[in-house]
């Protein structure tokens, strides 16, 4: 069980990008029904997703937003709905909280 990040995080700009020991990197995301983390990992090329720290959102903070092509993802459940990546998803990453800490599962 690896401590992510704490829901404070999310706070600024609704996402927080995380690197793991060894390189694994990681989005959570604050959504309506709690947060959700994914391996930050375009599926159309591999690369992650923000330009600059902790900026993966849409104005409406409903959508992941890949900036290499501009490949759309919901922040529920990570399915791609625009972009060259259609219908493929972010690979979840299992999480739960502890208080205000965010943990990988
Ligand atoms: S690398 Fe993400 S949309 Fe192309």
């Amino acid at each position: 069980m690896t401590a992510l990040c704490r829901l404070a995080d999310l706070e600024p700009t609704g996402a927080k990008g995380v690197t793991l020991e060894g390189g694994r990197e990681i989005v959570v995301v604050a959504t309506a029904d709690g947060p959700r983390a994914y391996l930050n990992a375009c599926p159309h090329t591999g690369v992650t997703l923000e330009t600059f720290p902790d900026r993966f959102l849409n104005a409406g903070r409903s959508e992941l937003i890949c900036s290499m092509h501009g490949a759309r993802f919901l922040v529920g459940d990570g399915l791609c709905v625009s972009g060259p990546c259609l219908g493929r998803s972010l690979a979840r990453v299992a999480i739960v909280l502890d208080g205000d800490a965010v943990i990988e599962a």
